[in-house]
């Protein structure tokens, strides 16, 4: 295992480049499985989750390959496998978005459940609701989903659920619904914008979507969906942790490849907090030019503040001087990071599914532990933002979601190193701190007078 050592206190300065989106890439190489002929895929990110879905991808009997000019190309080479064994799905939860392909294309999908998660309950009741309303007959044994339908067939489905809408559940029911007989609506579908490219690029393959980017889709299914090129998005939430770990380090980052149209609604937390975000072009420049200001922050599904930048912005948040208060209503558990940021120094305490911060002291750094991808990313830049050194570990979390972080940080002049895990690794300056208090008085009991 892999750990970071970060020494904060530099300014982030310079250009980088934001990777291609993870989460949409993951739904479209999945989309692969119902294509005729090959699908071919720019601007997949290089990650452990990518890896993992090749992987599982593999065993369906598709052939994926990197190509050297970066491409991925994905051809369905046989319909007959149709388990995603749990070996493989407990590495990654978005393995479940092979479930509707699967069972739209080939009839029959056998997909493990994926268990436990760090950011708290994340069932995946809806989208076997969506599946079953497809006229899919579908049973739970051993750990399994087992889905079964000779032909899918077009209805209407509402998939709204506790917490709002669902992202994967609504890629899998569309997905499936493209192969249906008929013509299927979707109401409360999630309006992300990685659905949005999942859903262009079903299009490009002959799929007949329509209100894509809104809570209410229409399709109408077709017999067959071919083989197609397609670029993927930018990563929405790679360009926000970035331009976070430039507000946080008061900074001036230039980031290419961004989509604003994306980040409405980061971009307007982040100037409330007093971050100037300049759009340039296809790019967008970020700096602090006076203090920050403390914010209150709700984590919304889309086009609300992402839950995937909550981790992040609390990192932010303990640098502005005031109180804030962070809360997610998409996840209301996923406050794993908040303990660690406090070993760090920062004064957070948690009510239910809110976070109460009183920032603008320094923090200083510590060792901390990695319990998610995005609280991961949060830990590093508090690690940035620190007087001193800290230690992250566990960063294959990081791993998994970020292309190659530590180095575009190093580019941007970050002092951070990724180093084996062994004791040897952490650095003097993280010892037990000197014990300079005096000696304590032992207790004498003083019987009453
Ligand atoms: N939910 C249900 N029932 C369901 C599905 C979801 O109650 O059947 C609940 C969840 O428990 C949660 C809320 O609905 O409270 C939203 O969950 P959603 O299904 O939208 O999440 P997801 O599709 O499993 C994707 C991203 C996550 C991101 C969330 C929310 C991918 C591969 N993952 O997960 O990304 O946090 O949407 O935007 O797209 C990450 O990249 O680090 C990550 C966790």
């Amino acid at each position: 295992m892999d750990l970071f050592v970060v020494k904060g206190g530099t300014s982030l300065r310079g250009r980088v480049r934001v990777s291609g989106s993870k989460n949409a890439a993951l739904p479209i190489m999945a989309a692969a499985l119902m294509a005729d002929g090959p699908t071919i895929l720019h601007d997949v990110p290089e990650l452990a989750d990518v890896s993992s879905l090749s992987s599982l991808l593999t065993t369906l009997g598709v052939a994926v390959v990197r190509r050297t000019d970066g491409a991925m190309t994905l051809e369905s080479a046989s319909d007959e496998p149709c388990v995603a064994h749990y070996d493989l799905v407990r590495k990654m939860r978005a393995s479940v978005c092979v479930l509707g392909p699967l069972l739209a294309r080939r009839g029959r999908a056998c997909v493990s459940l994926p268990g436990g998660c760090n950011i708290g309950d994340r069932p995946i009741d809806l989208h076997l609701k969506g599946l079953r309303a497809l006229g899919a007959e579908i049973r739970i044994e051993r750990g399994y989903v087992i889905a079964e339908a000779a032909r899918l067939t077009g209805t209407s489905i509402y998939l709204g659920g506790p917490f709002g809408s669902t992202v994967t559940g609504t890629c899998n029911v569309m997905a499936a619904a493209t192969l249906a007989n008929g013509v299927t609506t979707i109401e409360a579908a999630a309006c992300e914008p990685e659905v949005v490219d999942l859903g262009n690029s079903l299009n490009a393959m002959g799929a007949r979507i329509e209100g894509l980017g809104t809570p209410f889709l229409r399709i109408e299914g077709v017999e067959r969906l071919a083989g197609v090129e397609h670029t993927i998005i930018p990563d929405r939430i790679e360009a926000a942790t970035l331009m976070i770990a430039a507000a946080a380090t008061r900074g001036r980052v230039t980031l290419d490849n961004v989509r604003m149209d994306h980040l409405t609604s980061v971009v307007e937390k982040l100037r409330e907090i007093g971050v100037r975000v300049q759009p340039r072009g296809a790019a967008v420049e970020v700096h602090v030019p006076a203090q920050l200001q403390s914010a209150d922050c709700v984590a919304l599904p889309y086009p609300g503040l992402p839950t995937d930048t909550q981790a992040q912005m609390m990192s932010l948040l303990t640098q502005a001087q005031g109180i804030s208060i962070v809360t997610d209503k998409v996840f209301p558990d996923r406050f794993m990071h908040l303990p660690e940021l406090v070993r760090l120094g920062a004064r957070i305490r948690r009510e239910g599914s809110s976070a109460i911060l009183s920032g603008g002291r320094p923090l200083s750094g510590a060792c901390v532990m990695a319990s998610d991808l995005r609280a991961s990313a949060g830990l590093v830049i508090a690690g940035l933002a620190a007087e001193g050194e800290t230690v992250i570990r566990r960063i294959y979390h990081l791993d998994r979601g970020y292309e190659r972080l530590e180095a575009k940080l190093a580019a941007l002049g970050a002092t951070i190193r990724r180093v084996k895990d062994d004791p040897a690794a952490i650095p003097e300056s993280l010892a037990v701190p000197e014990d300079n208090a005096p000696p304590l008085v032992p207790w004498v009991h003083r019987p009453a007078a």
